[in-house]
């Protein structure tokens, strides 16, 4: 505890300095973020095949929280020119958003190409270049066509060989137009959720489904990576990566045990994913390999159930980046669990360890999301420590209010995320390079339908044209996106300052 209270205080004061000026580096880039499903809406036009999104919430409404779906979200398929009005306003450098894989093969298999999905996305593109906002694109946020669900999704090995060929035709139609690329959006949210849990495909195999599912993604992530590189590069003449999600993991002590309870977290939660890419050694973090295989022993399994990489797997998947993607929002105390191994296999049992977050750290709309920016500073030299040093975008920052255009709370938050972010930036040199607010607009957010709102913009779903209002934040973002700095007081940023 005493450790925390004392790093609480020193990342504390940081942030309570408001009269010097904080500038990021002058090529820093400011962006915002959405993906397809959740703000696209048309789900079923223009020969656009169905999701797993789309089955999930049609068959199983009740699981979502307000009995909502993506059938018209934010109706972007046809207000795209809209959104990138905003953007402009905004004066964002970039734009992250997510191409449909049904949008743009029906069928999951490129044997068949939606001419209206090349379409749709090639329109996009042409606007923002028009506007001079760079595309960062996300190929895979979670919207699996169905027919490769069917098939068992991202539990099926041949998914990763499915998943090139729709790679391909997205770098054969967009290489020369979109500089930056990202394979995956947060592995571990839609292997463990998807596969392990409650979102679609709700799998809730814990424990099997989830570790069949980030094996076949991290090989499929490989594979795309090694495409690009021989290919397209010089094509694309940007970068590709990954985005992982990273919740700061901190020791509820300094005692030993809850130290190594929280790297034990973070090799769970972040490891998996990254040390086989971002590692010199490549592979699964030792810890995960231990733990599962010598809890698949005790639970009478012939063999362990996380798989296993081949050699060239392994030497495939290591190294295959040019950034890392980084999501961040929030912050876990860490101590041991029981250790005792369940009968009934899950990832929780596996990693056993105990998460807290403290009743004094502001809270959001989101039950998970507690305001702790300290953490954030935190994460990233974690990660420059571990992975030697990488290029990192932060992909994904951002926090959910009730409605409502006076939003100074998030005024609030996106200021003190990003006063840690520079501390990390100019104090502790962590290559950061470019940042993303999670979102532009109110949508869609997965299981909590529309009650949970992130936007910079307001989005009235009551309306017929749902009609999007810049709230308080967005005056703020757009002085940050257009000047580099943090302003003085970010109270200056009322409603009515623009
Ligand atoms: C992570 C996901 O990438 C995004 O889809 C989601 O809406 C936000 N975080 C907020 O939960």
């Amino acid at each position: 505890m005493l450790l925390l209270l004392f790093s609480a205080l020193i990342y504390g004061v940081e942030s309570n300095i408001i009269d010097a000026k904080i500038c990021f580096p002058e090529e820093f880039m400011f962006g915002v973020a959405t993906a397809s499903y959740q703000i696209e809406g048309a789900w079923n036009v223009s020969g656009k095949g169905e999701s797993i999104w789309d089955r999930y919430t049609h068959e199983h409404p009740d699981r979502v929280f307000d009995h909502k779906n993506g059938d018209v979200a934010d109706g972007s398929y046809y207000k795209y020119k809209d959104d990138v009005a905003l953007m402009k306003q905004l004066g964002v450098g970039f734009y992250r958003f997510s191409m449909s894989w049904p949008r743009i093969l029906p069928t999951g298999l490129s044997n068949e190409i939606n001419e209206d999905g090349i379409r749709y996305y090639t329109e996009l593109i042409e606007e923002l270049r028009a506007n001079r906002i760079i595309p960062m694109v996300t190929m895979y946020h979670w919207d699996l066509p169905q027919t490769l669900q069917d098939l068992g999704g991202w539990t099926n090995p041949v998914m990763a060989d499915y998943f090139l060929d729709y790679a391909k035709v997205l770098l054969d139609n967009f290489a020369d137009k979109v500089p930056i690329w990202i394979t995956f959006n947060e592995p571990l949210s839609f292997c463990h959720d998807g596969y392990g849990g409650e979102d679609a495909p709700g799998g809730r195999a814990s424990g099997f489904e989830d570790y069949m599912c980030g094996h076949n993604v991290l090989r499929a992530h490989g594979m795309v990576y090694d495409l690009y590189d021989r290919e397209y590069r010089h094509r694309v003449k940007g970068g590709m990566g990954i985005t992982l999600d990273i919740a700061w993991m901190e020791g509820i002590t300094s005692s030993t045990e809850d130290q190594i309870a929280a790297e034990t977290a973070r090799q769970f939660m972040f490891g998996w994913f990254a040390n086989p890419i971002f590692s010199k050694t490549g592979d699964y973090p030792a810890v995960m390999r231990k733990r599962i295989d010598a809890n698949s022993k005790k639970q009478g399994f012939p063999r362990s159930r996380l798989p296993t990489f081949t050699r060239e797997e392994v030497k495939m998947i290591r190294g295959s980046f040019d950034f890392m993607g980084v999501n961040h929002y929030t912050t876990y105390l860490v101590e041991p669990g029981d250790g005792k191994v369940q009968p009934h296999p899950s990832y929780y049992n596996d990693g056993n360890v105990k998460l807290y977050q403290l009743v004094d750290w502001p809270k959001t709309n989101s039950t998970w999301l507690r305001v702790v920016p300290w953490g954030f500073r935190k994460a990233l030299n974690w990660i420059k420590t571990t992975y030697n040093d990488p290029l990192m975008l932060v992909t994904e920052n951002g926090v959910s209010f009730e409605p409502g255009l006076k939003d100074v709370k998030r005024v609030q938050f996106i200021d003190s995320y990003l006063r840690s972010l520079h501390a990390a930036i100019t104090i502790d040199k962590c290559r950061v390079k470019a940042y993303t607010y999670w979102s532009l607009l109110d949508n869609f957010e997965w299981m909590r339908g529309f009650s949970e709102r992130f936007g910079l913009t307001e989005v009235d779903y009551d309306s017929p044209d749902l009609t999007r209002t810049p709230r308080q934040s967005f005056n703020y973002y757009k002085y940050v996106a257009t000047t580099g700095c943090l302003p003085n007081n970010y109270a200056d940023f009322t409603y009515n300052s623009v």
